[in-house]
């Protein structure tokens, strides 16, 4: 119930394996929430309009960080502009991030989104050294898809610097508790183990939407 924040990083039309969960589980949660709003969030689309990073960007971010929050006119309306993507946060009740594995870790939209949110004041507080994450209670829902595969325990499953870095990274914004499927492997055990994979994956994201 409430409101859904539904953040993709998908370049991949019908295509896209991860589409096809965020298909199942949006289907599912609708069905049984159909008074839930949802905030979808392109961030392949909108990638653009994320802070890119120079050096008014990353002054006014350790000026809110480490300073008293002194910010003059250009710094003020970079930091009203990223605050937008922070809001959608605060508004969500829950959060499902729809994303692909790219060189072991996330799309670069993706990390431009993280990279906008992950800010002091904003999304965290720092305490004598100590993160402090200001969006606890909000549940997420990981929709996750890869070539290869990374089980917990297995020889590449320190590889995965995808799920564990999402659930580390938003874990300090306070996000959570963190709900994953994942669709592997896509490609590296052939068409047919893809195939079954991926079937499997779709279910498990219809029967998660039913739990939240
Ligand atoms: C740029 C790029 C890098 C990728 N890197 C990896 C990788 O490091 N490991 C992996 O298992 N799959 C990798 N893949 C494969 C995708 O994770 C996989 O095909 C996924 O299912 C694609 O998602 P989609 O079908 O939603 O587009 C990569 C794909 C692309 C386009």
């Amino acid at each position: 119930m409430g409101i859904v924040l539904d953040l993709f990083a998908l370049p991949r039309a019908e295509r896209s394996r991860t589409r096809k969960l965020r298909n199942a589980f949006f289907s599912a949660y609708l069905e049984k929430n159909p008074d839930a709003s949802r905030i979808e969030v392109d961030l392949v689309r909108d990638a653009e309009k994320l802070p890119a990073w120079d050096e008014w960007d990353v002054q006014t971010k350790f000026e809110m960080l480490y300073g008293e929050g002194n910010l003059d006119e250009e710094m003020a309306a970079r930091w009203n502009a990223l605050s937008r993507w922070t809001d959608q946060l605060h508004q969500a009740n829950l959060v499902v991030i729809s994303t692909p594995m790219w060189n072991l870790s996330i799309p670069w939209q993706m990390k431009r989104w993280i990279d906008a949110v992950v800010q002091a004041r904003l999304t965290f507080e720092l305490s004598k050294g100590e993160f402090k994450g200001l969006l606890g209670g909000r549940p997420v829902v990981l929709l996750v898809s890869r070539d290869g595969a990374y089980p917990p325990g297995s020889p590449t499953a320190a590889w995965d610097f995808q799920v564990p870095y999402l659930k580390t990274i938003l874990g300090l914004m306070g996000l959570g508790p963190f709900h994953e499927v994942i669709a592997e492997p896509m490609g590296l055990a052939g068409p047919q183990v893809a195939k079954e994979a991926l079937d499997a994956a779709v279910i498990k994201a219809a029967e998660l939407a039913k739990t939240l």
